[in-house]
């Protein structure tokens, strides 16, 4: 059954796309039928990189932000209801798609889906710099917050349908004298003058013209792709414990980024889908909020630098910690998840790496996530694992940069399967699905399509 929600397990940065990438890899290899990959919630935000191998061998690194990472294999691909689509970004990068692999498949985006501005994005500029001290979240930057407030508000949302219909001037300017107070609060000040509303229009019209034909009923075409077996891939963005609802308050994203919301969002069906959870060796967090294995030591300098560990879209340092399974083993849960991909392994190679199996929360262990990580300290395991995997370089930051010798020996892991992984490396799949029940399928061990392990 090939049809797969793929979906973070922690707190974004993952490697959702690459494992997405390998799903619509493996979905050609069952059947020739289309195959979708559908965006379902969050917006430009979110920066699934791929490195995808070109006809001469070199890897081209292709970040995805307001599109689904189906540009890079020709899949359909689809936005859905519960996005902040940005339609700017996404068309630069479609176009980027076409120019670099040639794509040339459908594009199918929900009429019901509401549309994020560049006043969303000043928007969120401004509220970050009202916040202070623990108030302040780190946002991205993209809009996210105003947008998802003007969806809650109903009134001032501007949907897909709306956008690229005849009556899109008048709309806009209904909704902006809805949000005056706010936008002069905020001092984006040419609006006062009506100029702001002319340079909205000027940059949005061609678009509009272009996207104009992919505006559809996506719940129906999806229905009807299920029932023709065409494979469907429902692209998660961000990590469960940024969700706005089973995050921590208020460091998390405003959408709801569970594997169950698609189904609810899209009018899916569940069982017609497996739920696959995505989760990287050592944890990230990029913006405000607490990490509760947040590494201080060389483990958290050196893979910072050598795994490359900065936002795809901010550029931010991402913050490193330690193997985290009580969060891994909680997201698992609140996804209904059904396997798990694990990512990065290789980053870690040779160095000690201890686990965080409970919490000490005011003196009482417990396995449990609480609605607050401030006041937790991680309780680690005994066991510590170390493993090494091949002689060679420690900086992996820039995959494109890597020589054929290394892309030689992440090949004979795959070959070679689980079997062939160093002892330390078993162990720790074995007492990671003990501790989490749920198996790992499958373990990136590199960062180009078709460098996993499946197990
Ligand atoms: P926002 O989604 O831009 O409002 O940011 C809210 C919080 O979520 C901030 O801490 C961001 O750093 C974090 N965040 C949002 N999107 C991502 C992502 O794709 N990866 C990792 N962190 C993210």
């Amino acid at each position: 059954m090939p049809n797969t929600i793929v979906v973070g397990l922690q707190w974004g940065d993952e490697g959702k796309a690459k494992i997405l990438d390998e799903l619509v890899q493996e979905a050609k290899q069952i059947n020739n039928k289309r195959i979708w990959v559908v965006r379902f919630q969050g917006g430009p935000n979110a920066g699934h990189t791929m490195y995808i191998p070109m006809p001469d061998g070199k890897l081209i690194r292709f970040v995805a932000h307001a599109a689904p990472s189906g540009l890079t294999s020709n899949s359909e691909i689809g936005i859905g209801p519960n996005v902040a689509f940005d339609p700017e970004r996404f068309i630069k990068e479609v176009e980027e798609a076409r120019s670099v692999f040639g794509y040339s498949a459908g594009i199918h985006i929900s009429e019901r889906t509401g549309i994020l501005f560049d006043y969303h994005r000043k928007l969120d500029a401004w509220q970050e710099s009202l916040r202070t001290g623990d108030s302040k979240i780190g946002t991205t930057g993209s809009g996210i917050g105003p947008f998802y407030m003007d969806n809650a508000n109903r009134a001032t949302r501007i949907t897909f349908a709306e956008y690229v219909s005849d009556n899109f001037h008048d709309i806009l300017s209904k909704v902006l004298e809805q949000k005056s107070y706010e936008l002069v609060a905020a001092r984006i000040s040419s609006l006062v003058t009506g100029k702001y509303i002319d340079e909205l229009i000027a940059v949005h019209d061609p678009i509009r013209k272009e996207l104009r034909k992919c505006a559809c009923e996506l719940e129906y075409r999806l229905r009807e792709a299920l029932e023709k077996g065409e494979n469907i891939i429902l692209e998660g963005a961000q990590g469960s414990m940024l969700d706005i609802d089973m995050g921590t308050n208020p460091d998390q994203t405003s959408s709801h980024l569970l594997a169950t919301d698609p189904l609810g969002g899209l009018g899916l069906p569940r069982k017609a889908f497996r739920i696959y959870g995505v989760e990287k060796l050592y944890p990230t967090r990029v913006g405000e909020g607490v990490m509760p294995t947040l590494a201080e030591d060389d483990f958290g300098i050196e893979t910072q630098r050598n795994a490359g560990e900065a936002g795809a879209t901010t550029g931010r340092k991402r913050r490193v910690g330690y193997p985290d399974w009580v969060i891994v083993k909680y997201a698992a849960m609140i996804n209904d998840i059904d396997g798990i991909y694990l990512t990065r392994a290789d980053n870690v190679q040779d160095k000690n790496i201890k686990v965080c199996t409970a919490y000490d929360a005011n003196g009482k262990r417990t396995e449990k996530v609480p609605s607050k990580l401030e006041t937790v300290n991680p309780i680690y395991s005994n066991k510590i694992y170390r493993w090494h995997l091949w002689d060679g370089p420690s900086d992996l930051s820039k995959p494109e940069e890597v020589d054929k010798a290394l892309h030689d020996k992440r090949a004979a892991y795959v070959k070679g399967g689980c079997e062939s992984l160093p002892k330390d490396l078993k162990e720790y799949i074995v007492d990671h699905e003990r501790y989490i029940k749920n198996p790992i399928i499958g373990m990136s061990i590199g960062p180009a399509r078709g460098e996993i392990v499946k197990l």
